[in-house]
């Protein structure tokens, strides 16, 4: 299959809608990261999306649609949910609802859990492509299962041509990092640090987030841990460096190969994270060294990711 590229005006929005409507795949820009995106209702067009990142199927997938209204037709709404959604959407927060009936999604987007994730992203091609498809669209990262998330339509192609239809080139994501999931189903509980920070979510809950425990599979199916994994060996907290090793920066460290913040910005830092690993990792190191990353705001998703890409690999 030849992946075409499509540009963000009218005549790529259209296509892009038809190839969604017809069961197609189009990666598409978010401001977290390129989604893979496929229309919801249609069993074969989540098969594909399964099928094109090599993604076991009791993984659930997040739906994204236009607007907090859209999304209240196919999740169970409460108020905490509507005092997340009413300050964060659109932006870089899934919530986790109950699923309601009839909802004519397909059962193998939520991998038949009684619940949904869903999000109302931000970026104006997002935003513009769920609008003229008029559609849930469900989308998980547009990479191969386990490899590092794209940030630009050149690391789409790069994992994903001739197994989908298109792109939708939409330049570089502004965050970076994929949207911070919290569950509602029950307890507010964190299910994946991200783009958002927590700090953010427990200020305008004035309540603390119960923290996922990742030997509950059930609750939270997609984090396994080796994740965002390089061709190279990733070590975490390196403050000096092996002749095997490059080093991937934060702050005012000298040596560096590359540096994801010289000034020590995590927003800065979070948006470089992917792209500089995708960048490092095509320079063919035997270990990329990566510096020590406070454990605060975004730091703690960059964390997050960096423990899963340093993990034992299967
Ligand atoms: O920023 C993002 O969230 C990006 C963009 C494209 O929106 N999407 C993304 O999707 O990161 P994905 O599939 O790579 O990660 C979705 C995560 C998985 O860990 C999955 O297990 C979890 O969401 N998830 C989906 N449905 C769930 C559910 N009903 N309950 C708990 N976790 C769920
Ligand atoms: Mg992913």
């Amino acid at each position: 299959m030849d992946t075409e590229r499509l540009l963000p005006d009218d005549a790529g929005y259209d296509r892009a809608s038809q190839i969604l409507h017809k069961g197609g795949l189009v990666a598409f820009p978010t401001e977290t990261v390129y989604g893979l995106g496929g229309d919801a209702r249609n069993d074969m067009a989540v098969a594909r999306i399964f099928e094109a990142k090599g993604r076991p199927r009791f993984n659930p997938l997040i739906v994204h649609v236009d607007s907090l209204e859209t999304a209240k037709r196919y999740v169970t709404w409460t108020d905490t949910a509507d005092r997340l959604a009413s300050i964060f959407w659109p932006g870089p927060l899934t919530l986790v609802l109950p699923l309601k009936d009839d909802t004519g999604l397909s059962p193998l987007v939520t991998a038949d859990l009684p619940t949904l994730a869903i999000r109302v992203p931000e970026h104006p091609v997002a935003n513009a492509l769920l609008r003229r498809f008029n559609g849930p669209v469900a989308a998980p990262s547009a990479n191969p299962s386990g490899k590092i998330s794209p940030t630009k339509a050149d690391h789409v192609s790069k994992g994903l041509s001739g197994r989908i239809e298109a792109i939708l080139d939409g330049g570089a994501c502004g965050v970076g990092l994929e949207s911070t999931i919290v569950g509602l189903a029950d307890t507010p509980t964190l299910l994946r640090p991200g783009g958002l920070p927590i700090e953010a979510i427990e200020a305008a809950l004035d309540t603390t987030l119960e923290v996922h425990k990742s030997d509950d599979p059930l609750s939270a199916p997609g984090q396994m841990s080796s994740h965002y994994a390089p061709s190279a060996g990733i070590r975490l907290n390196a403050t000096d460096l092996a002749d095997n090793e490059m080093l991937l920066g934060f702050g005012a460290v000298g040596e560096a190969t590359m540096n994801l913040s010289p000034s020590g910005d995590l927003t800065e830092a979070a948006a470089n994270l992917f792209h500089h690993l995708h960048m490092m990792d095509a320079l063919g190191p035997e270990v990329i060294a990566i510096s020590p990353i406070p454990d605060r705001g975004l730091g703690r998703a960059i964390n997050d990711r960096l423990r899963r890409a340093a993990a034992p690999r299967p």
